[in-house]
């Protein structure tokens, strides 16, 4: 990929008072060829659906939707192609990245199509947002290689103005749970390295870790969201789910960098979680 193509897309956001922009995180899907397919018991097309409709309910005027990886545990054709046409109804712009469990040029195949964009960056008014790969082929951890670091360096050092957002699936810093940190980001140390050069990040934002986290590394916000299927319990050693329901990321960036969000749930848990499983 040429340096070029790195240079974020400057989207037209919805016109509002002061410019706020809003956002949505949905992460960690894990849809499959099969839509009866369960996971711990859980249809993950069926909560998808429900977190879809919890965005055209209660952020249907968002500016745009990030989907930060494990979207299709099967990496299918199918399921990135059902997953395209339900954002499509969404009409709104979508962002996304892959997790350990996509394959990412399957996932650009099927899903970069209209408004649903795989890898892409963006900016809108004075923010931009930084989309990065960090899976690994045939590992569950991930590592950010020297393309995706230059990425990211290229798009901070072309958008001094701008307040950043980084999106990618692993966590770049333990969580307090073992069994999660040993999957986590390889080599944060050249991921913050070229944070730290960059005032102007305001935030990095991750997939991965099924369960709302907020961390703060000097002055840049670090932030983990629910899945829209299984949870997995806070700061347990091993896998352990917990009974949250599925749920997503609300964010609202404003003009000075300031950044409110918070985690919207759905009302109820979905029957049939098996709690007892012992891995995904
Ligand atoms: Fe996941």
């Amino acid at each position: 990929m040429k340096p070029e193509k790195s240079r974020p897309l400057h989207l037209r956001p919805k016109r509002t008072a002061h410019a706020l922009l809003r956002l949505v995180q949905v992460t960690d899907c894990h849809l499959y060829a099969n839509p009866g397919r369960c996971l711990a018991g859980l249809n993950t097309l069926d909560t998808f659906d429900a977190i879809l409709d919890l965005v055209k309910t209660e952020f249907g005027s968002s500016d745009i939707i990030l989907a930060t990886g494990d979207l299709v545990h099967d990496a299918s054709p199918l399921g990135y192609t059902r997953m395209r046409s339900r954002f499509e109804k969404l009409n709104l712009p979508v962002r996304c990245l892959p997790g350990n469990h996509d394959v990412p040029e399957v996932m650009s195949q099927y899903l970069n199509q209209g408004k649903v964009r795989t890898l892409e960056a963006v900016q809108l008014h004075n923010w931009v947002i930084i989309m990065l790969d960090s899976t690994v082929p045939g590992r569950e951890g991930g590592h950010l290689n020297s393309r995706q670091l230059e990425i990211l360096e290229q798009n901070l050092a072309q958008n001094p103005d701008c307040h950043a957002l980084i999106c990618l699936h692993h966590h770049p810093l333990p969580i307090g749970s073992a069994w999660m940190d040993r999957m986590a980001l390889d080599n944060p140390v050249s991921f913050f390295q070229i944070i730290d050069r960059f005032p102007q990040v305001r935030a990095i934002l991750c997939g991965h870790i099924h369960q709302e986290y907020e961390d703060m590394r000097h002055q840049v916000r670090i932030l983990g969201a629910p899945s829209t299927c299984i949870q997995f319990t806070p700061l347990f050693e091993q896998f352990n789910l917990d009974r949250l329901p599925p749920g997503l990321r609300w964010l609202e960036l404003e003009q000075d960098g300031t950044i409110s969000t918070g985690i919207k749930r759905l009302s109820a848990m979905p029957t049939k979680l098996d709690i007892s499983v012992a891995g995904y």
